[in-house]
């Protein structure tokens, strides 16, 4: 597949995350293929906004290892997970066989899929630091309405763009805007050899991410042909994207002094028309 600069950056740089993550200091991939009940701390959340998935079809873009797809798989929905990332396809293969689920990977970038998957589903679920990694969110908006089938659902649940404006290398709590709000065509650029869970270094430190305002993401979705249902700000975070955010439960949240001073992720839930 041919690549631009950008994207065979990142895709090197999340080659690279994989085995880190994998690691038993990473995802606690392990604990999570031993006990069927374990779901992802991820779905644990957002399995009440989609209700019953069991017998559902559901399509995972951006999947990484695999912990969110098998989740739902584990609630009962018959998943398939996207991602162009083969070491991370390889992860979530192996750990469908330990967990003994049906489940289909396919490796392809996200733009890329509809040419390599012609299906519709029941449910398209997305997120939790996926589409900042996308240059033209409206273009995304058409992938998830090609394979959400009509009267499907679709959801979402990411960090917030007012997050993604902050200056997140800064060592003190001050909450400081340095990064664009609105989608820009030129991507920020990061060197950072280390990843959000486990430790290691990567060998391809470069990463390029794009922000996209609330405002063009709703603009894009509807543009697209969803009708919003739900639209819902939150207090918190699944990783420590400051350094002075305070772990509780897993999840991780501003210091009392600073809660609620910005929303830190959202949830979207929308209905193909
Ligand atoms: C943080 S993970 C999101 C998944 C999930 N929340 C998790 O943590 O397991 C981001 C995923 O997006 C994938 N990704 C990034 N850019 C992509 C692109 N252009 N096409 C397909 N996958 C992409 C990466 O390989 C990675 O697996």
């Amino acid at each position: 597949m041919a690549m631009d600069r950008y994207t065979s950056d990142n895709l090197a740089n999340w080659n690279d995350r994989v085995p880190i993550h994998a690691s038993p200091d990473g995802y606690g991939i392990d604990a999570f293929a031993s006990d069927p009940e374990r779901l992802s701390i991820v779905v644990a959340f957002d399995r009440k906004y989609l209700g019953d998935v069991s017998g559902r079809t559901l399509l995972h873009t951006q999947c990484h290892i695999g912990t969110d797809t098998l989740s739902w798989a584990k609630l009962g929905a018959q998943v398939t997970g996207v991602d162009f990332s083969p070491r991370a396809l390889d992860v979530a293969r192996d750990l469908a066989e330990r967990i003994g689920v049906n489940a289909r990977f396919i490796e392809s970038e996200i733009y890329a899929a509809p040419a390599s998957l012609s299906e519709t589903f029941d449910i398209v679920y997305t997120g939790v630091g996926a589409i900042n990694w996308l240059p033209d969110i409206a273009r995304w908006a058409e992938v998830m309405a090609a394979f959400t089938r009509r009267g499907g659902t679709f959801y979402m649940r990411e960090g917030h763009p007012v997050l993604w404006s902050l200056d997140l290398e800064r060592d003190d709590d001050l909450l400081s805007i340095t990064e664009p709000y609105f989608e820009r065509r030129e991507p920020s650029t990061w060197d950072v050899p280390q990843t959000y869970s486990g430790s290691g270094t990567l060998k391809h430190p470069t990463s390029h991410s794009w922000n996209h305002g609330l405002g063009e993401i709703l603009t894009a979705l509807i543009g697209a042909g969803f009708r919003i249902d739900l639209f819902e700000e939150h207090r918190f975070l699944e990783w420590p994207a400051l350094p002075h955010m305070i772990e509780t439960e897993g999840r991780w949240v501003l210091p009392d002094d600073q809660r609620g001073m910005v929303p830190l992720m959202y949830s979207i839930s929308a209905t193909r028309l």
